[in-house]
């Protein structure tokens, strides 16, 4: 019994200082700003362009899961990650930011 509890503990406390860690290091405006803005400030080659609801709306209904899988792998244009040196969370970050923006 004790035990459990201590388990129980245990992995709460690591899920905590995970999101902690992730919240702290991962600005998806930052993301944006550095690692996306380059096309879709403008709307490079076909990019959504940023805050663009029209051209969001479709795309916003795939799911923010959806559209963080078509940025690590690429799509068309886009290539994988962007072509950018950017990880899952960070990819995750921006895509948030930016669905956001365009609601
Ligand atoms: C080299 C230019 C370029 C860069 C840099 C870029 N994108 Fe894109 N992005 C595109 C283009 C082009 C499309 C349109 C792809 C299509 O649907 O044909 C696109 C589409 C998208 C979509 C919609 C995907 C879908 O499934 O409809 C998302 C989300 C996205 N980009 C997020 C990002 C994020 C986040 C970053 C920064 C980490 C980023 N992009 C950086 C060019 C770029």
């Amino acid at each position: 019994m004790l035990r459990s509890v201590a388990i129980v503990v245990g992995t709460l406390g690591l899920s905590v200082a995970i999101s902690v860690v992730a919240d702290d290091k991962v600005d998806g405006k930052k993301v944006y700003d550095t690692k996306c803005a380059v096309c879709h400030a403008m709307g490079v080659a076909g990019a959504p362009k940023f805050g663009d609801k029209v051209a969001w709306e479709p795309r916003l209904k795939t799911g923010n899961d959806a559209l963080v899988q078509s940025v690590i792998k690429g799509k068309n244009a886009m290539p994988p990650r962007a072509g950018q040196n950017a990880s899952d969370d960070e990819i995750k970050a921006a895509v948030a930011y930016m669905a956001d923006k365009a609601k």
